[in-house]
């Protein structure tokens, strides 16, 4: 493709005129390319010039079954022609109600009650405030804290981004947000040699009771990524376990931010079923539209629900909306999304897809820069290092990640490292070649990136 006639360049050069793109330095465009994507196909991506891009992870976790699905599409398409959205207060619509009965159906016992809202980092804030103001209707105003784990990632709102624990995002905003009490994570990464992850996840439950001896008369709710935290590492699902007994225990909301993990990620619907545990708040995005639009949903018990129910002037209601609350196209999309997982062996085929991942990525056990490769369902990442024996990071300015970036560009595949932990979240409809070509490019772009 000639650069000076490339559609690629045309689109870049106008974008970067007005636009001010998310999670990006700007500056760095003066050399990583911008990428005009004009057309989506099954897992692949297809730029202005015709190049493909494997989205090896799912757009931002969000696509589960290909770009332009025609399933999803011709929902919506029905959809537009009938209602495109209507004011959520005191005013209903069909799509909705069938979402909420058919999340109700789906999500782990006792989870009745359903609050939409528009995104992740909504739905955080609608959880956060929900607990607590739980507790005020109960008369326990002082319940104002919550307690995260170090290493988490919430959303980026400042509610959200209060209870999430990466200093890249966190640290400049650090003097706007609350204070959270930060628990250690069960990340197993962070296990002793010969501990077993299950014994790690137990040890730190330990220390998750000694914060809550101290805290609970002042903390709302834990809230915690059920088996993968995005931006941190995989535990054991007995640490959910631990947690529901311990916030039973100590009178504390148990929040699952589903966002990433839910909608089969992990291998089973939702990751909370793995250790068989209910939580008090589930929020879930991401995957929830198949990809196509923002919506979000707060679960909740009716004991949370009730709480809040009285007559007005009690003044005991959830005041929370945001305009696009319960967008008709959203749920629509949900809908469809949720009627592909009853109509194919959506698990079982993911089951096969992701012993394939784990079975190509195995060699890199081997490799001397890499310290970890972790793997939980539909979910693989590889964590690199400067040396396998003392997993000495690589110093972050060295942005060792982009390499790989840039070379997944350059050959097909979109790869997004955070930091230096190479993801895999392909959407599920990606073929074992496909996972192959993702895999060989991954590599090739590791080899890159490590050398000097
Ligand atoms: C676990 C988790 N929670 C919350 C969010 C925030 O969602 P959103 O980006 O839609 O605000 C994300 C997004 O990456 C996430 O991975």
């Amino acid at each position: 493709m000639n650069p000076l006639t490339s559609n690629n360049r045309a689109l870049a050069e106008r974008d970067l005129r007005h636009l001010w793109h998310p999670c990006t330095q700007m500056h760095d465009h003066l050399s990583i390319p911008m990428v005009p994507i004009v057309r989506g196909e099954g897992a692949w991506l297809i730029d202005a010039d015709g190049r493909r891009y494997l989205d090896g992870i799912s757009s931002w976790w969000t696509n589960l079954f290909g770009h332009a699905n025609p399933r999803i599409g011709a929902a919506l398409k029905a959809q537009l022609d009938t209602l495109e959205h209507v004011i959520f207060a005191g005013f209903t619509h069909e799509p909705a109600i069938e979402l909420a009965e058919q999340l109700v159906r789906i999500t782990p016992p006792g989870l009745d009650r359903v609050f939409l809202a528009d995104n992740g980092s909504a739905a955080i804030e609608v959880a956060l405030k929900m607990s607590f103001h739980y507790w005020l209707n109960q008369g326990h105003g002082e319940k104002t804290r919550f307690i995260a784990l170090s290493g988490s990632y919430h959303g980026e709102t400042l509610g959200a981004l209060s209870v999430s624990d990466v200093a890249l995002y966190r640290k400049t905003y650090a003097p706007l947000l609350l204070t959270p009490i930060l628990a250690p994570s069960p990340d197993a990464y962070e296990r002793e040699t010969g501990e077993s992850p299950e014994q790690f996840a137990s040890r730190r439950l330990g220390e998750l009771r000694s914060l809550l001896e101290r805290h609970a008369h002042e903390t709302s709710a834990v809230i915690v990524e059920p088996l993968v935290q995005c931006a941190g590492g995989m535990y054991h699902p007995s640490y959910l376990t631990g947690l529901r007994a311990l916030c039973d225990e100590f009178n504390v909301h148990f929040i699952a931010d589903e966002i990433a993990v839910g909608f089969g990620r992990t291998g089973t619907l939702f990751a909370c079923e793995q250790a068989g545990v209910s939580p008090d708040f589930m929020c879930l995005s991401k995957g929830l539209t198949g990809g196509f639009l923002p919506l979000s949903a707060v679960l909740t018990t009716t004991q949370v629900y009730e709480a809040f129910y009285a007559e007005y002037n009690a003044g005991k209601a959830f005041l929370h909306s945001h305009s696009y609350t319960g967008n008709p196209l959203a749920c629509r999309a949900a809908l469809a999304t949720l009627q592909i997982f009853r109509d194919e062996p959506v698990l079982e085929r993911n089951r096969a897809l992701a012993a394939h991942l784990a079975r190509r990525l195995a060699p890199l056990r081997d490799h001397p820069n890499v310290a970890e490769v972790r793997q939980t369902g539909m979910i693989a990442a590889v964590e690199l290092v400067q040396n396998q024996d003392t997993r000495q990071p690589f110093p972050a300015d060295e942005r060792r990640g982009l390499r790989v970036y840039l070379h997944g560009l350059e050959h097909g595949a979109l790869l997004r490292p955070l930091g230096n932990v190479v993801y895999f979240m392909p959407p599920y409809v990606v073929t074992e070649a496909e996972i192959d070509h993702l895999v060989d490019v991954a590599i090739a772009g590791i080899q890159h990136a490590v050398r000097g």
